[in-house]
């Protein structure tokens, strides 16, 4: 019998489908696994079924001695947190789960331009302290998002659902950057140069993967390119961006607002952004929803039982 860890409480259906013929360990913590941890695993278990948090670095797959694991089938669609190189070379695959969240989080993107552009947050606040003293016209206005422009940075998957979503929802115009050339299925413009898609943009939306190639890709020059009226948007990740240089062009006005679901230093959130009104801050809830959680555990179990079966992986990175 294989022995599976899976380093976090997962919806049912993923532990029964692959307990039927595994021994699976669940860890009970919802947090990331310590070094410790981490290196006794890959001498214990034939599979890991890692998450963001767990820091599978080369120096952890070097400390491990012996290792046992084969396969580390990753939940979620992002795995800079797994050193992929170094697992490789120590002769363990790496799985991710990519297409599964898609929609969930491109719906998450819309949630933060809906919220930040119309000031949800400040207004539910306001309800809740029981400031709210009636309705009248000059009240917590907004800006309208319809019709506006999109500068998605990133234009995989994720990046098309809300280029999708803003063209056909909101009437927007959609612009974007990406490394590569891309032809979306709907209207949109390929902008060469960062600089530009800052400067066009009324709502930046940063929808590029996580990794060295990506650290600090939008920094101080690329605030200070934004539109003061400009919202920025991050459903990618936190050290996509820097975040001192967005705190500082919150702080200088250099743009107008922005909505977050991801930080540099997860789980703390800088205190200078839980300071600005014209912040959404959300707690990395991209792909939670229960359907998705789900399909992304099921997509991540079908690939370990699939590398203990000697079938091809659904999906190696
Ligand atoms: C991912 O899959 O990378 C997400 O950030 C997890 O929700």
């Amino acid at each position: 019998m294989k022995k599976i860890l899976v380093t976090r409480p997962l919806p049912e259906p993923v532990i029964a489908a692959l307990s039927t013929a595994n021994k699976v360990a669940v860890r009970a913590e919802t947090g990331p696994m310590s070094d410790a941890e981490m290196v006794a695993a890959l001498g214990r278990f034939d599979a890991v079924l890692p998450t963001i948090g767990d820091r599978f670095t080369a120096e952890i797959f070097a400390a491990a001695g012996e290792i046992r694991t084969r396969l580390m089938a990753n939940f979620g669609v992002g795995y800079n947190h797994i050193d992929v190189e170094a697992a490789r070379a120590h002769g363990v695959g790496v799985t991710n789960t990519p297409g599964v969240l898609t929609d969930a989080t491109a719906d998450l993107a819309l949630t933060l331009i809906l919220a930040t552009a119309r000031r949800a947050g400040e207004g539910e606040r306001l309800v809740r302290a029981g400031g709210w003293t009636g309705w009248h016209p000059t009240q917590l206005l907004g800006t309208h998002v319809t019709g506006k422009t999109v500068g998605i940075v990133g234009m995989g998957r994720i990046g098309e659902a809300i280029a999708r979503r803003c063209h056909h929802g909101f009437g927007m115009e959609v612009v974007f950057y990406n490394r590569s050339p891309k032809t979306p299925a709907l209207p949109a413009r390929q902008i060469d140069t960062l600089d530009a898609l800052a400067q066009a943009a009324d709502i930046v939306v940063a929808a590029v993967p996580g990794g060295a190639e990506t650290h600090h890709l939008l920094g101080k020059a690329f605030f200070a390119a934004m539109k003061p009226s400009g919202l920025f948007i991050n459903i990618a990740r936190g050290d996509v961006v820097d975040e001192a240089a967005l705190i500082a062009a919150l702080g200088a006005g250099e743009i107008a607002g922005a909505g977050l679901d991801v930080y540099e230093r997860e789980p703390e959130v800088p205190d200078a952004l839980k300071a600005m009104e014209n912040v959404t801050l959300l707690p990395h809830l991209g792909s939670a929803t229960l359907e998705t959680r789900t399909a992304m555990g099921m997509l991540a179990a079908e690939n370990i039982l699939a590398f203990f079966a000697g079938q091809e992986l659904l999906t190696p990175v």
